[in-house]
């Protein structure tokens, strides 16, 4: 075992030591103990401390351990009592405690250490204060306690629930950019511009969002202008070329990530109306490519999108099964570009997209192209029929890879 790795598990079996230690090891006859000592010395530092609390870990905002402290000790502790916080009979089973006691699967030590000192001051303080007379049975006016903000909203801003986000949003496309910025396939780039572009961290997007955070490829204060966003929009220069467009489908996603992401960490939401919508449709990037020939050379640099509809017993599918947006190479007359496979969410289709197949058959193409900068000017736009071209059906088996890409002519009729 490595040194580091022994000092984790001492560490881990000394928490767990404190956490299940029996009152008498602990709370050393609360009786006689000066409550409001206790509260001084022990509560008020936390509710004064600009550090986060232990809930952090888990909660990016909505939640801190100081919204339950009020400025005095019997405020505080009338409204834990009404909130249903403390537990006068057993004070060792109080909510309070076992909201503090919850740590993640792999604390972080930090956190941990922060964690356990909060724990031993609040048992402390509990038991002292409910042996105190004055205190239980003081008629300080009990106030709402905890945090003031729907359950819902507390949910949203949960870091596992900003995590399945990132990872439904972000983490599914960056397979586009792995070539350049995966560590296990980008040895000429490091060689060539330095160890910052492998921001993904292979098979951890956990580790991935906490590194864009920190190295600002993520900007919570400017999130339209973050690096994830402006390096392959090329909005600022970027090393790989132009990857997204400003508008498309990646955009819109890493934008739906990327500003509820600000505003979470803000703590911007405070009711329920204010969060995002869910989205109906989720996607998976492939290695599928789709190459039209012949597109008029008039639409060079404008955005297409080539949504495909699969053919069923009962006609086309009443869904996009896949889509792929890019703009038009004019002078090549030539558009191409991998698919990205779309469903319903929840559909059974959803489940079967993670496979990254398209099923052989036959197929309809429809094909849009944003001729007036729509997605420009709002990137929350769609092209829809008003920005229709035509269609065109193929046959394909849906090879992988860029050698082996299906053709079709761009249609000459309507
Ligand atoms: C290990 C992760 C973790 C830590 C640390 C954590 N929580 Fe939570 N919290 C959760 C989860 C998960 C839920 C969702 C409800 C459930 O499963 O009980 C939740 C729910 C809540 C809720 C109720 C909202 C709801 O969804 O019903 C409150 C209030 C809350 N936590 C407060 C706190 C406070 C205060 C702290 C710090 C003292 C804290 N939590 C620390 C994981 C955590
Ligand atoms: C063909 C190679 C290539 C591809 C594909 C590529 N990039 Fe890059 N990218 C680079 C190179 C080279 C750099 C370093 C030079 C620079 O900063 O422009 C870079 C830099 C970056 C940076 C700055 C990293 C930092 O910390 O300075 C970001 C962010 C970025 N790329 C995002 C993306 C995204 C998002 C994608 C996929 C949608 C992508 N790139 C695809 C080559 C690529």
């Amino acid at each position: 075992m490595k040194p580091h790795a022994l000092a984790v598990v001492l560490l881990n079996v000394v928490g767990v030591f404190l956490f299940m230690s029996s009152p008498l090891a602990l709370g050393q006859s609360p009786k006689g103990t000066n409550s409001l000592a206790v509260f001084e010395q022990r509560i008020l530092p936390i509710l004064q401390s600009q550090k986060p609390s232990s809930c952090s870990e888990c909660h990016l905002s909505g939640v801190d351990l100081k919204e339950y402290i009020r400025p005095t000790q019997t405020e505080t502790f009338t409204s834990l009592v009404a909130g249903g916080l403390i537990d006068v009979e057993k004070p060792d089973n109080s909510k309070l405690l076992q909201f503090i006691a919850r740590a993640p699967e792999k604390p972080n030590l930090v956190t941990e250490k922060v964690r356990r000192l909060e724990y031993e001051a609040f048992r402390a303080w509990i038991q002292a204060a409910v042996s105190d007379p004055k205190v239980l049975n003081s008629s300080a006016k009990a106030e709402p306690i905890g945090p003031q903000i729907p359950d819902e909203v507390i949910r949203h801003a949960r870091q596992d629930r900003v995590l399945a986000s990132f990872m439904e949003n972000i983490w599914t496309e960056v397979g586009r950019c792995a070539a350049c910025h995966s560590p296990d396939r980008n040895q000429k780039q490091v060689t060539e511009h330095g160890e910052q572009v492998s921001w993904i961290k292979l098979n951890d997007p956990a580790a991935t969002l906490a590194y864009m955070v920190e190295h600002g490829l993520i900007d919570p204060k400017e999130p339209e202008g973050s690096l994830l966003l402006m390096k392959p929009t090329m909005q600022v220069e970027h090393g790989g070329g132009q990857k997204m467009v400003v508008g498309d489908r990646s955009y819109k996603q890493f934008r739906r990530f990327i500003d509820d992401y600000a505003a979470v960490v803000a703590g911007k939401y405070k009711s329920t109306d204010q969060l995002p919508k869910a989205v109906g449709e989720v996607s998976v990037v492939t290695d599928i490519w789709l190459k039209i020939e012949g597109v008029p050379e008039s639409f060079d640099k404008m955005l297409l999108q080539a949504d495909l509809y699969r053919q069923t017993d009962s006609g086309w599918s009443p869904f996009r099964v896949a889509t792929s947006d890019r703009p038009v190479f004019g002078k090549g007359k030539l558009w191409q570009h991998s698919l990205s496979l779309t469903a319903p969410r929840d559909s059974k289709w959803a489940n079967e997209i993670t496979a990254q197949r398209l099923p052989p058959g036959r197929y309809l193409i429809k094909l849009y192209v944003d001729r007036t900068g729509k997605l420009q000017r709002d990137f929350n736009a769609e092209l829809n029929d008003e920005d229709f071209v035509g269609e065109v059906e193929v046959d394909s088996r849906w090879p992988v890879g860029y050698g082996k890409m299906t053709v079709v002519q761009f249609p000459t009729t309507r």
